[in-house]
């Protein structure tokens, strides 16, 4: 179990889809594409499966493996993936990582996971993938920055104290927070991958309201268990955005990454 349910994902799975680059999410079909039939994508982290939901429309041709250690998100993804060929679903913690079957594997995918993940995950990932000659398209990972249009004098504390809670342990070491994008493009760089980088952010307006709701109730969570604004000033901050998620325009900063072997 992890603290990712199916409402969370389907809420942000059309925000998701709107942002990522249209440009690397194309490099990476090329790259699946150009290695002839059927090659094998592995999904780290997959939730329900919305990478190959974003991805099969380019890719049709693909085979897929989903990993996540969550067992219900697994089911879900089964459930709805269970008219589409080619899909298997693994149950495997990425902490084991040296456990996961990477073998033939053409192209390694995630979605707003390595925020979630460690230096040290990313620089073990990053020789595996070296082995295998693989490449990874890793979307959506937070880039620390998100701005309201509606404006509260709190916003800036709540969003530095965020990021700092950020970087706690999320299950796969010091999580990189905001640092993953950054991280993720300088290791395969040193690597001899060709890198390309381009931002993704969330542009939520009123109709994605109960999005937004859910990810500022979640952001003074967060910020709760650092202690670093005085509970009812954050109170406060919380009771406003409750009541604007469906005013003006919130965004939210993501970066994409694709990488592949020269
Ligand atoms: C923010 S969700 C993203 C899900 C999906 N990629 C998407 O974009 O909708 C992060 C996912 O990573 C999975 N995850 C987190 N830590 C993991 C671990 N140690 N091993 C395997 N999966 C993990 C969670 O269960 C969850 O499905």
């Amino acid at each position: 179990m992890s603290d990712f349910d199916t409402n969370w994902l389907d809420l942000r799975e059309p925000a998701d889809g709107a942002a990522r680059d249209a440009e690397l999410l194309e490099g990476a079909v090329a790259w699946l594409e150009a290695a002839g039939d059927a090659p094998l994508a592995v999904d780290l982290g997959c939730g329900t499966g919305s990478t190959l939901r974003a991805m099969s429309p380019h890719a049709p041709h693909l085979r897929w493996r989903l990993v996540d250690n969550d067992a219900a998100l697994l089911a879900e993804a089964g459930r709805r993936l269970a008219a589409t060929e080619n899909v298997e679903t693994v149950q495997a913690d990425l902490t084991d990582l040296d456990a996961l079957d990477l073998s033939g594997v053409r192209l390694v995918t995630a979605s707003a996971l390595f925020d979630l993940a460690s230096r040290g995950f990313v620089e073990r990932l990053a020789d595996r993938l070296v082995a295998e000659r693989a490449g990874l398209y890793a979307a959506l990972s937070y880039d620390g920055s998100v701005a309201w249009s509606e404006e509260h004098r709190l916003d800036a504390a709540v969003v530095a104290a965020f990021n700092g809670h950020q970087r706690g342990d999320k299950g796969l070491g010091a999580a990189l927070g905001p640092d993953a994008g950054p991280a993720l493009a300088d290791a395969f760089a040193a690597r001899g991958y060709a890198v390309r980088t381009a931002p993704s952010p969330w542009r939520l307006g009123a109709d994605e309201a109960p999005l937004r709701r859910l990810f500022d109730a979640g952001m003074a969570d967060a910020v709760a268990e650092t202690g670093a604004i005085a509970t009812p000033d954050l109170a406060g901050w919380r009771q406003m955005r409750m009541e604007n998620a469906g005013r003006g325009t919130c965004r939210v900063g993501h970066l994409d990454v694709l990488a592949l072997p020269r």
